[in-house]
């Protein structure tokens, strides 16, 4: 034992900008833009299938499937089999998580070896730098560059474009996955994929 208490990896990641948002937010009495405060509840029917669901019984409080429970994840691969165009084995190519911090830090685990390149699109949401280095990573960034208009459209997300040619230039040998977040936050910018959007493509090329 190294008598370390925390993990060495813990050291490549900094503070969390979250933090600094919200006590700014509350110091200052500014408007918190950083987290969504809605002041509307959700809507009726999803309430209600919320009593629902738990109101069912001691049958509705066990554990469930770990990889998702079996009704969603065949709900979810029908749903997003049509979206991306191909069909999707529920049991096999699915996995429910909570939230995407969770899915994106398992992937970045999973998927990421010491000294891996991960390359990420710029600006981008704040977990994707921490969570590549935590898992040994190397973040490579390239950005989303802003096309000059003649200045008569109305400004747009869609502004915002990413150079094929800048994004290859940015491949090496250790290059192991492009995070592709869609539509961008925060630009709200949408990618397509084969004519359809996906929220966040974590794309991983063949390992080299
Ligand atoms: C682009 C992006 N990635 C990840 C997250 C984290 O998502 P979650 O709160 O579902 O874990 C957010 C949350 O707003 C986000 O906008």
């Amino acid at each position: 034992m190294s008598g370390r208490l925390h993990a060495r990896g813990t050291e490549r990641v900094h503070k969390n900008v979250w933090l600094e948002f919200a006590r700014l937010a509350a110091d200052y009495k500014a408007v918190n833009l950083g987290q969504g405060f809605p002041d509307f509840s959700p809507p009726e029917f999803v309430q209600d299938a919320f009593c629902k669901a738990v109101s069912g019984g001691h049958q509705m409080h066990q554990y469930t499937r770990p990889f998702g429970h079996p009704p969603l994840v065949h709900i979810l691969a029908k749903f997003f089999g049509r979206i991306v165009g191909r069909e999707i084995d529920p049991l096999e190519d699915v996995l429910v998580t909570v939230g995407a911090y969770q899915a994106l830090f398992c992937a970045f685990q999973a998927l990421i070896e010491e000294g891996d390149e991960v390359i990420i699109v710029e600006p981008f949401f704040d977990c994707y730098q921490p969570m590549v280095k935590k898992a040994g990573g190397k973040p490579v960034y390239v950005p989303l560059r802003p096309v000059s208009g003649d200045g008569s459209a109305v400004p747009s997300s869609g502004d915002w474009v990413l150079s094929p040619e800048e994004l290859a230039s940015k491949f090496t040998p250790r290059t192991k996955a492009v995070v592709i977040n869609t539509p961008n936050n925060p630009l709200g910018k949408c990618y397509r994929l084969e004519g359809n959007a996906v929220s966040h493509i974590m794309w991983f090329p063949a390992t080299c």
